[in-house]
């Protein structure tokens, strides 16, 4: 059984809840994908455990934790700026006769490994996505020793050593959660790191998930996220030893009580597999959102990406996708100015844009990455050229976007009310497309899955009017 039973949520185990008299205070400051963000919250569980609460101000932290992102260049050197600012306050705090220890976590801990002591020298532990379960004893480590270095793929699952959040601190974090399912990626684009950084693919036992799950709905989790950086390959082991789908994961979620709403991201065409189509047809909690990379739309730069799918495989499989579920939401990632790109395959790159037709995407220059085949190609692009294209392919992309939130002008939707909103008086929420919605209303009905008919539509966000609560009983959720 994971620890992330509900014996220990029951025990409300939390530094947060401030049990010792003089909590020692946690910043943690998370950068990069969704899998950073439950990376981060789990850090932060098992060091309430330890008896460090968290804080937002990182003047007052005993310890901070930079969960860092690997992705791109400029991600990554965001981490060493920070690590700056960073070093001047421990010692400030530190003439104050405050100690301070700095750990850097995450992809770019994972790739620069004990060099990053070297560029910064008030960083204490360098710990990788892997072995974050050992914070803890990495810490003790660190009470002796300098530069404390954890970039194991350890054989034992970090995902049976997790403490578990407190209701408390699941009701903090707000009705819509992460879970973690998948990890690591065995595709090897040319371009992408997360092979090297997040390792081989590896998928959570479906037990364990549940279990998470139905600890998060306990304290009023409606929806959950399931995240992956290739969550459509999951194929985690079930309790008889066979193995899971990620439709059959979804369907076990899908049965815990008070989970209105299940989202996952994100995915590989190559791995979009008949009965995940199906249930996007058939499994009325499964949201109509999909977020499916493509990366470019020229066959000649696929290939160089090692994206193992053409163009048209793409464009057939989002109609058969749509077939199952025509009104399915779709967002994508594109990357331009990969080496060797010229006019023509960006411009195959805005035609599938425009074939395709997106309600939401982001979209890069393309940033070599030490390590990887593709840094090591020749026809490099310029920077300018780079520039130009994301502009034009941006243009086009928000154009989609703006397009896709008009159309909900008029239109009736059940909105998932997550927090307060904007202004006064206002909440907002989730349409079922994860389009921001700003309602009139009272705060009393965040955690509702509420009817509402959207009045107008912003670049952003949507703007609803409440319908009454008849309406929304009767609505499918
Ligand atoms: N350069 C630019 N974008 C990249 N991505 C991944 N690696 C790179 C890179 N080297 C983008 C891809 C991926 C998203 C998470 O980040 O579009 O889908
Ligand atoms: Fe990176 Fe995604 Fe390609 Fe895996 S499938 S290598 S995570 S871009």
């Amino acid at each position: 059984m994971s620890s992330f039973d509900r014996s220990c949520a029951a025990r409300g185990v939390s530094g947060e809840t401030g049990q010792s008299p003089l909590p020692r205070r946690l910043f943690v400051k998370s950068y990069g994908c969704q899998m950073n963000v439950y990376d981060a919250q789990r850090m932060t569980d098992l060091l309430a455990r330890e008896g460090y609460a968290g804080t937002a101000r990182v003047e007052e932290a005993d310890l901070v934790i930079l969960n860092t992102c690997h992705i791109r260049e400029h991600a990554a050197e965001k981490v060493f700026s920070e690590l700056g600012k960073l070093r001047a306050l421990k010692a400030a705090r530190a003439s104050a006769g405050r100690e301070t220890k700095i750990i850097v976590a995450g992809c770019v801990a994972q790739a620069e490994g004990a060099e990053i002591f070297r560029r910064q020298k008030a960083v204490d532990i360098v710990v990788g996505p892997q072995s974050y379960h050992r914070l803890p004893e990495l810490l003790h480590r660190a009470g002796t020793s300098p530069e404390v270095l954890d970039t194991d793929f350890p054989a034992e699952s970090k995902f049976d050593r997790l403490a578990a959040p407190s209701a408390h601190q699941i009701r903090k974090r707000g009705v819509s959660a992460f879970v973690t399912v998948q990890e690591g990626c065995d595709k090897f684009c040319t371009f992408c790191v997360v092979p090297y950084t997040r390792g081989a693919e590896a998928s959570r036992p479906v037990e364990g998930i549940v279990a998470e799950v139905e600890m998060l709905a306990a304290a009023g989790v409606r929806e959950v996220s399931l995240i992956g950086q290739n969550v459509n390959a999951y194929h985690g082991r079930t309790p008889e030893g066979a193995t899971a789908s990620l439709a059959s994961l979804i369907s076990r979620v899908a049965a815990v009580p008070s989970i209105a709403r299940i989202r996952y991201t994100t995915s590989h065409p190559g791995d979009m597999d008949a009965s995940l189509i199906q249930a996007h047809r058939d499994q009325a909690r499964l949201m109509p959102f999909l977020h499916l990379p493509v990366q470019s739309g020229s066959d000649k730069i696929l290939a160089a990406m090692n994206r193992g799918h053409t163009r048209a495989g793409y464009i057939a499989l989002i109609a058969e996708i749509r077939g199952a579920r025509p009104d399915i939401a779709l967002s994508s990632d594109f990357i331009v100015g990969f080496p060797g790109e010229n006019e023509e395959d960006f411009a195959a790159t805005l035609d599938l844009v425009e074939k395709v037709g997106f309600a939401n995407a982001f979209s890069f220059k393309y940033s070599p990455r030490a390590g990887t085949p593709a840094a090591e190609l020749r026809n490099q692009i310029p920077e300018s050229v780079k520039s130009e294209r994301l502009a034009r392919l941006q243009t086009l992309l928000d154009r989609q976007r703006r397009a896709f939130n008009t159309k909900m002008a008029g239109r009736t939707v059940d909105v998932l009310i997550e927090k307060p909103g904007r202004h006064a008086g206002q909440i907002a929420g989730k349409s079922p497309y994860l389009q921001a919605v700003q309602i009139e209303g009272s705060l009393d009905r965040i955690g509702e899955i509420v009817r509402a008919e959207i009045v107008s539509a912003g670049a952003n966000s949507l703007f609803g009017r409440l319908l009454p609560d008849w309406a929304a009983r009767e609505a499918p959720r």
